[in-house]
């Protein structure tokens, strides 16, 4: 049968790659020696908005093919004492991400109205003014109209450079033209058929080809937050869109580099790193972003140093001899304020096979729910060999290991 134990880290291959529980402005020591080598940090932390988040996740089948059944689970606290505690641990963590960027590194710090000013005058001292590159103005429509004044709708990210030669190849994000049209140009087409719109100045004149890409300048008004019904979407409140982070990493990265996000909730920054052949470094003090960000990575070279459960929750798997399966029957989580009608393996989001050794789970084969695969393989063939040891991610994140002990 299967018994429940506790594992501190999993490893996927190598395990190069990085993603853990904790304090992003106490960072551990296997994290301190990254310094000087990380590329890029992205910060996206809590805007002291005084809310507590809660995110939504669907469960079994019927939730990831439709959207719903979804569990209602506790997000993250966004309230500090005071301004004064709020800053001091946004100063630890901007000092830390400072430590950690190699000379050419590029840091960004995604805040709002609220802690935009303080956080200004905080990073230019930490960095030097000198450094500053930008406030990148992020504007979106959502929310509400304000009568009172007028609608705040954008946040600000603040762009600093570790030193004087940093790495930035704004080629790397080219726009098309024709959404940026300048409406008082006048508009031809030359010799070869190709359109432009030109201007005369100085008794010279400019051409803006339609075939050739515009740079964005630092006021992004074409990324839209995540729509209810995107399919980027994890249920997490403040998850920040994909092409909001390639935007950033692109000028600033090569394949190869380190990205990190001491902060990553749902693990956006990890997913574009990983989509632009990055190395990544995901920290964030809630354990349940760590199996959110999880379920959104290929994780072929990673370890995950985070504590599985040890709350008793017993597994019913079996080794089926006749067609040589190991079945995946569900988990008891009675006591559970889970819904009623949940069957089997209904409440289990993701599933894997590996071994464990020492206080580590190797893992083998990963089976996660998606949008895109919403039924949860239930058996693998395994033969008639040795049992492997399981590590289970229920609906609600929580991650539980199991070994097998012959009864
Ligand atoms: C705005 S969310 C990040 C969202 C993320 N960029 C995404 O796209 O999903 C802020 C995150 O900071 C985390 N957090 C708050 N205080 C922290 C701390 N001291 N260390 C690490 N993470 C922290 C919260 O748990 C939350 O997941």
């Amino acid at each position: 049968m299967y018994q429940q134990v506790q594992v501190h880290r999993t490893v996927y291959g190598a395990g190069e790659d990085q993603l853990l529980q904790g304090d992003g402005s106490r960072l551990p020591r296997d994290i301190r020696k990254k310094a000087g080598q990380i590329q890029c940090v992205y910060l996206d932390p809590p805007f002291m908005t005084g809310k507590v988040f809660r995110r939504k996740r669907p469960w079994g089948e019927k939730g990831w093919r439709k959207g719903s059944p979804v569990l209602e689970l506790p997000g993250y606290e966004d309230r500090f004492a005071d301004e004064q505690s709020y800053l001091k641990m946004i100063r630890r963590m901007v000092a830390a991400s400072r430590d950690l960027l190699r000379p050419e590194g590029v840091f960004y710090l995604h805040l709002d109205w609220r802690m935009n000013g303080p956080a200004r005058t905080m990073c230019d001292r930490i960095f030097g003014k000198d450094r500053f590159l930008n406030e990148i103005i992020w504007s979106y429509e959502s929310g509400g109209r304000s009568k009172k004044t007028f609608s705040r709708k954008h946040d600000n990210i603040l762009m600093y450079a570790k030193g004087k030669d940093y790495r930035f190849d704004i080629t790397r994000v080219p726009l098309p033209r024709g959404e940026n049209r300048q409406n008082h140009m006048a508009r031809n087409m030359d010799e070869n058929g190709r359109m432009y719109s030109s201007i005369r100045s100085g008794g010279k004149e400019y051409r803006y080809y339609d075939d050739e890409p515009v740079y964005p300048g630092d006021v992004w008004n074409d990324i839209s937050i995540l729509q209810q019904r995107d399919p980027e979407r994890t249920g997490f409140m403040t998850q920040k869109p994909v092409k909001l982070l390639e935007r950033m990493l692109k000028p600033v990265t090569e394949p190869g580099d380190w990205v990190a996000d001491l902060c990553c909730g749902s693990g956006t920054t990890l997913v574009t790193a990983e989509q632009l052949g990055c190395h990544y470094i995901g920290m964030d003090r809630n354990p349940e972003t760590v199996a959110l960000s999880l379920a959104r990575l290929e994780g072929k070279n990673l370890t995950v140093q985070s504590s599985t459960a040890m709350d008793g929750k017993a597994l019913r798997a079996r080794y089926d001899a006749v067609s040589g399966r190991l079945m995946l029957e569900g988990l008891d989580l009675s006591g559970e304020p889970w819904p009623e009608a949940a069957k089997g393996a209904d409440l289990i989001e993701s599933w894997e096979t590996g071994a464990i050794e020492k206080d580590a789970f190797i893992s083998q084969r990963r089976f996660q729910r998606s949008f895109q695969y919403p039924a949860l393989v239930e058996s693998l063939a395994i033969g008639a060999g040795k049992m492997p040891d399981l590590l289970l991610t229920d609906a609600a994140g929580t991650r539980r290991a199991y070994q097998w002990r012959d009864e």
